[in-house]
């Protein structure tokens, strides 16, 4: 069976109330037309926004297969309780969330979100009944240094490697998102990205996650780069940041992914 192939921005911590309002609303007004002939489960694209605006953005985005999915950029690594500042699962299911984006870089590198603190969140996430968009990736210097690979699958291993429930095992997808090519304009060649994307999927089988599980990308990735790096084979779809600010860039991401989805499909 085709892999899902996903488009997911990261909206990060950009737009206030109207921006954002007026941002998901084109988008969902324009997804049929960019998704083509794929009109079901084969292409899934949400949006995450701030905390703050998912009230706001939760309007535009639906359960159905074809509508917008609505993300968090974030979860609380324990249910509920004296825990301030946080927002924990139930509270974003309540939302309309559906997965929440766990172990991004920029959380890793500035707010303390470490292996541990991260498999945390990838527990209660799935408890509480979210789906998991699992951020890894590597430095610059790792991977001028050659430890790419192995940065990346001792991530894996720390974040996924206690999950023993298949059901939750089938809610997890991984995001590559190589930190040098985050915000930078610097993407992955296609061949950097596919090759790790094939070091991830041997990872996942090795462990027993399945063969079948969607890899993503996110660094740098626009309208002009998405068919090329689709095309280099082992890259199920995108985390994009900064071009999913702008309703039309997303689109014509999304319009590369459908025909993505569509060639693999046998459609
Ligand atoms: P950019 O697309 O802005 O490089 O950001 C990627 C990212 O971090 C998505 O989570």
């Amino acid at each position: 069976m085709a892999r899902t192939t996903w488009v997911l921005g990261n909206w990060k911590q950009n737009l206030l109330r109207e921006p954002a309002r007026n941002l998901a609303a084109a988008i969902a007004e324009g997804l049929s037309a960019a998704r083509g002939e794929v009109q079901d489960e084969r292409l899934r694209v949400g949006v995450a926004p701030t905390f703050l605006t998912l009230d706001t953005v939760a309007p535009y985005t639906g359960e159905a297969a074809i509508q917008l999915r609505l993300l968090a950029q974030d979860v609380a690594a324990q249910e509920s309780g004296a825990f301030t500042g946080e927002v924990g699962p139930a509270m974003l299911r309540e939302a309309g969330v559906r997965a929440a984006i766990i172990g991004h870089s920029e959380r890793r590198a500035h707010f303390g979100d470490h292996d541990t603190l991260v498999a945390a969140k990838v527990h209660a996430a799935l408890a509480g009944d979210l789906d998991v968009v699992l951020c890894v990736g590597e430095t610059l210097a790792q991977r001028d240094e050659g430890e790419h690979e192995a940065v990346v699958i001792s991530q894996l291993s720390a974040a996924l490697g206690g999950i023993q429930d298949p059901a939750m095992r089938a809610r997890v997808v991984v995001a590559y998102e190589p930190i040098w090519a985050i915000g930078t304009g610097r993407t992955a060649t296609p061949e950097q990205a596919s090759a790790m994307h094939g070091v991830i999927r041997s990872w996942l089988a090795s462990a027993g996650l399945g063969a079948d599980r969607s890899v993503l990308y996110g660094g740098s990735v626009k309208p002009n780069n998405a068919a090329d790096l689709l095309a280099a084979g082992d890259i199920d779809g995108f985390l994009v940041g900064g071009a999913s600010l702008d309703a039309r860039s997303l689109l014509d991401i999304v319009s590369a992914a459908a025909a993505h989805a569509a060639a693999n499909s046998g459609s």
